[in-house]
């Protein structure tokens, strides 16, 4: 196993502390899954992870779509998120009879780019346009 852990720093900042705090936590939560595989894992241990990781971000979506809900493509940022909410649960099941650390890594490899790639595009995208054209004050 070679992949390493990863790390929240300022490139990743969309400059809104509560969503910042929260990409923070998605990072933490997503090295989770290294951690559980320094060690024998046990897939009732995985499940609930990966559990209450799917529960985060889509707690997380919701508080970002609220705030970015005035950006002329917003619609587009949502759909990113309704395809990756999808996209982790067919990957989930695709992965479930096999053994906990394939599941373990894969999901890592998967949820680790695609959150990174998001920030960086979508994100730090949407958030510029708002913080320019003034949208966010009133959300926060
Ligand atoms: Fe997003």
């Amino acid at each position: 196993m070679q992949q390493k852990y990863i790390n929240w720093d300022e490139k990743f900042s969309v400059h809104v502390e509560i969503i910042d705090s929260q990409h923070k936590k998605l990072f933490e939560s997503i090295n989770t899954l290294l951690q559980l595989m320094e060690k024998e894992i046990i897939i009732e241990d995985l499940e609930e992870i990966l559990d209450d990781m799917f529960d985060y971000f889509d707690y997380h979506f919701s508080s970002e779509e609220k705030l970015i809900k005035k950006h002329p493509e917003f619609e587009h940022h949502r759909q990113r998120h309704l395809e990756f909410i999808n996209n982790v649960k067919e990957y989930n099941n695709k992965f479930l009879a096999k053994d906990p650390e394939i599941i373990a890594e894969k999901m890592f490899v998967f949820l680790s780019e695609w959150l990174q790639n998001h920030i960086l595009r979508e994100d730090r995208y949407s958030f510029d346009y708002l913080q320019k054209h003034n949208l966010l004050k009133d959300e926060a």
